[in-house]
C-alpha cells in the first residue's frame, strides 16, 4: 500500500467518498486503480442495479417466503412513492409512527400511568435478535438524548438469570413492559414475558397484568399478541415486509423513541433515509454501500480472508460488532443461490469486533504481527458531547494511529524479527461529524445496503434464514414429554442429557 500511496499523491483523496456527515477514507485498502476498476465491473455486470430497484419497488425479493424487503419505505417520506402490489404503503407507515409518537411521548411526559396511578420510570424491551439488537444499540448509542428519568432496560436471553435480576431491582408500579417479537411466537421472548408479567402480578396483586397499561405488544402477528391477552389499545403492528433485522425503524423502535424522543427518533429515520437516497443514486464508484461492499468481497473472495473486524473508537457503539453479527451474517451467511444450487464461493465472512482502545489492550497484538488477514473497519465520530477534549483527543489519535501503524508497519536492519511489524493491513476509516440520531441512522442504514450489495452480487437471498429453525425444532423435540424425544438424539445428547439430569439440584422455583 505504501508504494501506491507514492505513486499517487491523490490516493486518499480519490478514495474517500463524503455523504453529509459521514466520510469514509478508503485509501489503506489493498487495491490499485486496476483492482477497484474490476471490482466496479463486477458489480455492473451483475444484476446489483436491477436488483437494488427492485427491493425499492417492493417486489418479493425474498423468495424463499415470497416477502419484500421494504424497510426503506418505514423511513421514506411521501414523494418517495412506495408502494407494495401498485398499493402505497406511506400512509400505512405514517399511521403506525403517529401511534409511536403519541404513546412514548405520553410516558416521557409522566401521562402514561400504570396501574396504581404513578408514572413509568422504566421500560423492559423483551425481544431478541432484531427485536432487540437494533432498538438496543439505537438506545446505547443515543444515550446523549436519552429521558432523564426513565431507563430502558433490554432481556433478550432465554437465561433466567437476566429477567429475573432485572426485575428484582425495579418498582412494578413504575414499570412497563414491551414485548417486542415479529411472529409473537419466539420461545425466549414468550418465556421472559411470562416471568415478567407473572412479576408484575406478585408484585401488584393484579391478575392478566398482560391486559393492563404496564404491557405493550410490539409483532406483525396481531391475532398472537390478541390472544396472548393484549389490550388492543397497547399493540402496535408492523408489516411482514420488514425483516426482522431491519425492523428498529418501525414500531419495534418504539422504546428508542420513549428514550430519546420522536423527533430524535425522526431524525434517525431522515438520516437512514438519506443514506437510502445516496445508494439509490450515486454512481457505484462514489457510492458507500457499494465501495464497502466491494472491499469486502475482494477481500472474501480473492484474498481469502475470512473475517473482518469492526472496530468503533466510541464506547456507546460496543454493541455495534453485534448488530453488525446479526445484520451481516444472519442475511448472507448461505450456500446456496437464490436459485437454491449450490455455490462454490464464499459468502459473508465471519464478523467481529469490539471497542478501541480496549481492543488495543486485547486482540489487536495479532492484528498486527498475526498470520491471518483481517480487514478492519474503523468508525469514530469527531465531537463528542459526552466526553472532554482530553479525553477525545487522546481517542482519535489512538484510532489514527491503528490504522497507519497497521499499514505502514516497521522494520528495521538489525531488528529481531518479534520487533517487526509487516504492515500492509488494510482498513477502512468511517468518520462521522458527531453520533447524532442523524448519522446514527446514516451508519446503520449503511451497512444495511452493503449487506445487500454483497448479496445481490452472490446471488443469494439476504432476507431469510433458515439455518436458525433445526436448533429451534431440535430444542422443541427435548422440551416435550414425549418419551421419544430423548431417544431420538444422537448417543453424546443422550449422555449430555442424562448427565444433566443427575447433577440438577431439586427446583426453588
Ligand atoms: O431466530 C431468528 C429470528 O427469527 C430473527 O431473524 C429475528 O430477528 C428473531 O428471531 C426474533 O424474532 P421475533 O421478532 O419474531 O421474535
Amino acid at each position: 500500500m505504501l508504494e501506491l500511496f507514492h505513486q499517487n499523491p491523490a490516493r486518499s483523496t480519490q478514495l474517500s467518498i463524503q455523504h453529509d456527515e459521514l466520510f469514509l477514507d478508503y485509501s489503506k485498502n489493498l487495491v490499485d486503480e486496476n483492482v477497484m476498476t474490476a471490482l466496479l465491473d463486477l458489480a455492473n455486470q451483475s444484476s446489483l442495479k436491477t436488483h437494488t430497484e427492485a427491493m425499492f419497488d417492493g417486489q418479493p425479493i425474498n423468495t424463499s417466503e415470497h416477502k419484500a424487503a421494504l424497510h426503506p419505505a418505514l423511513r421514506g417520506k411521501p414523494e418517495d412513492n412506495y408502494h407494495l402490489n401498485g398499493v402505497p404503503v406511506h400512509e400505512q407507515v405514517e399511521q403506525a409512527l403517529k401511534r409511536v409518537s403519541s404513546i412514548s411521548e405520553k410516558i416521557r411526559q409522566g401521562r402514561w400511568l400504570g396501574s396504581t396511578g404513578k408514572a413509568i420510570t422504566d421500560v423492559i424491551q423483551l425481544g431478541v435478535g432484531g427485536s432487540e439488537l437494533g432498538p438496543r444499540i439505537a438506545c446505547q448509542a443515543l444515550q446523549a438524548y436519552a429521558h432523564p428519568n426513565i431507563k430502558i432496560h433490554f432481556v433478550s436471553n432465554a437465561d433466567g438469570a437476566e429477567i429475573l435480576s432485572t426485575v428484582k431491582g425495579l418498582n412494578a408500579e413504575t414499570t412497563l413492559i414491551i414485548i417486542a417479537s415479529k411472529s409473537f411466537t419466539t420461545e425466549e421472548t414468550m418465556l421472559n414475558a411470562r416471568s415478567a408479567l407473572s412479576w408484575l402480578e406478585s408484585s401488584l396483586g393484579l391478575s392478566d397484568a398482560q391486559s393492563t397499561t404496564h404491557v405493550f405488544g410490539v409483532t406483525a402477528n396481531v391475532e398472537n399478541a390478541r390472544s396472548f391477552g393484549i389490550a388492543a389499545p397497547q399493540i402496535l403492528e408492523f408489516e411482514e415486509w420488514v425483516g426482522g433485522r431491519y425492523s428498529l425503524w418501525s414500531s419495534i423502535g418504539l422504546c428508542i423513541s420513549i428514550s430519546i424522543g420522536y423527533d430524535n427518533f425522526k431524525a434517525m429515520l431522515s438520516g437512514a433515509r438519506d443514506m437510502d437516497i445516496h445508494f439509490r443514486t450515486a454512481p457505484f464508484e462514489s457510492n458507500m454501500p457499494v465501495i464497502l461492499a466491494l472491499l469486502g468481497i475482494w477481500y472474501n473472495n480473492f484474498l481469502n480472508a475470512q473475517t473482518i473486524a469492526i472496530i468503533p473508537y466510541c464506547e456507546r457503539l460496543t454493541l455495534l460488532p453485534a448488530y453488525l453479527q446479526q445484520l451481516d451474517m444472519e442475511s448472507n451467511g448461505k450456500s446456496i443461490s437464490l436459485n437454491d444450487q449450490p455455490l462454490d464461493y464464499a459468502t459473508a465472512p465471519i464478523l467481529w469486533g469490539q471497542t478501541g482502545t480496549d481492543g488495543q489492550h486485547a486482540f489487536f497484538q495479532l492484528l498486527h504481527q498475526g498470520s491471518h488477514l483481517v480487514p478492519i473497519d474503523f468508525i469514530a465520530a469527531i465531537n463528542d458531547p459526552l466526553s472532554n477534549r482530553t479525553h477525545h483527543r487522546f481517542l482519535l489519535n489512538n484510532l489514527l494511529a491503528q490504522a497507519a501503524a497497521l499499514m505502514t508497519g516497521k522494520k528495521g536492519k538489525n531488528t529481531p524479527a518479534h520487533k517487526v511489524y509487516p504492515g500492509n493491513k488494510p482498513s477502512n476509516m468511517l468518520l462521522m461529524n458527531e453520533l447524532s440520531p442523524k448519522n446514527f441512522g446514516a451508519l446503520i442504514a449503511l451497512y444495511e445496503h452493503k449487506v445487500f450489495v454483497q448479496g445481490s452480487i452472490w446471488n443469494i437471498n439476504s432476507y431469510d434464514q433458515w439455518g436458525v429453525e433445526l436448533g429451534k425444532q431440535m430444542t422443541r423435540e427435548l422440551m416435550s414429554d414425549d418419551s421419544l424425544g430423548i431417544e431420538a438424539f444422537d448417543s453424546s445428547t443422550q449422555q449430555l442429557s442424562k448427565y444433566i439430569h443427575h447433577h440438577t439440584q431439586p427446583s426453588t422455583d
